[in-house]
């Protein structure tokens, strides 16, 4: 108990003796930290699959290899351990697949109950979203509920929308990001671009933009991602973000960005401006415009 109460897993509480108990003196107790209550499986916004599949030794093992994939000309750790980059092999392995995306949608209720609360505006004056990568569709399903006018599209491999029905105002789209986009008013990008590299990042803004339309007539990309504040020194997130920099080089070819970064990848897509609302303590909304 010690650790997880250093580590702020548990508090530790006073407990007083009451009026009829026995017990000469109070003693100790532990309570949950608000932060752990996420971990239970049966709380409404619970995180317990994210963490599983962090936790999972497909996630963990590339970890174990990066001196040899240093030494090697491999992409990432993971493909140094896996043999297959990790989207290949989540296409091929049921099992990764299913808690991919079970994971991917309890961070996805968790974000999108502070958006739609706290940023609905962004929302506001779009008649079409498609959230591009969505997963099974978390994010979508709750932009369809809480706005019936806007007609919503789920967009991500085959793989992950097989089977998935739409209803009214949502449908699922299989695809490939880097081929086309479906068209709509804007873009949703939750954890995509922090999963690729700068290049690979400039060819899927480009098909984003082809499938917007101009800023004058309502064209948007809404973003969730992190936006490093390196140059802030020491916080409190900084070292969560860096460690996320490092995941996305080991299991993927992505990097978390700073502002500068984020603008530049903008700016070289043929955006030409951005605004970033930080709500989401490790993450932030970022809003692009087309020229
Ligand atoms: C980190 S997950 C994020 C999922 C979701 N946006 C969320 O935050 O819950 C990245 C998503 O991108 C999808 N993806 C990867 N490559 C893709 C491609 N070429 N075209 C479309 N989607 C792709 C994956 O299947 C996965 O669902």
């Amino acid at each position: 108990m010690r650790i997880l109460i250093n580590s702020g897993f548990f508090l530790k509480q006073s407990v007083s003796t009451t009026p009829g108990d026995n017990d000469e003196e109070g003693g100790e107790g532990y309570l949950l930290a608000p932060a752990s209550r996420l971990l239970l499986k049966e709380v409404p916004l619970s995180l317990r699959s994210y963490l599983l599949a962090a936790m999972d030794p497909v996630m963990l093992d590339p970890w174990q290899h990066m001196s040899k994939w240093f030494q090697n000309d491999d992409v990432t750790s993971f493909y140094t351990t896996h043999g297959k980059m990790f989207w290949d092999m989540a296409s091929q392995e049921s099992k990764l697949n299913q808690f991919f995306n079970e994971a991917m949608a309890s961070d996805s209720r968790l974000v999108t109950s502070v958006i739609i609360k706290h940023c609905g505006s962004v929302f506001e004056a779009i008649d079409s979203i498609v959230d591009v990568g969505g997963g099974t569709g978390t994010v979508v399903e709750a932009i369809a509920k809480a706005f019936p006018n806007i007609r919503c599209i789920n967009f991500d491999l085959p793989h992950v929308v097989d089977g998935l029905v739409g209803t009214k105002n949502l449908s699922y789209v299989g695809g490939d990001m880097f081929e086309a986009i479906p068209k709509a008013d804007a873009v949703f990008l939750k954890w995509i671009l922090h999963d690729w590299s700068d290049e690979e990042c400039m060819k899927i803004l480009k098909r984003c933009r082809e499938a917007i339309p101009s800023k004058e007539n309502g064209g948007k990309l809404i973003i969730i991602d992190m936006v490093l504040k390196v140059d802030e020194g020491e916080n409190d997130l900084l070292k969560t973000q860096l460690f996320l920099d490092m995941r996305m080089m080991t299991l993927v070819t992505g990097r978390e960005r700073s502002e500068k970064e984020w603008a530049k990848l903008f700016f070289d897509a043929g955006f030409s401006d951005y605004k970033i609302t930080p709500v989401l303590g490790l993450r932030s909304l970022i809003e692009a415009y087309p020229s």
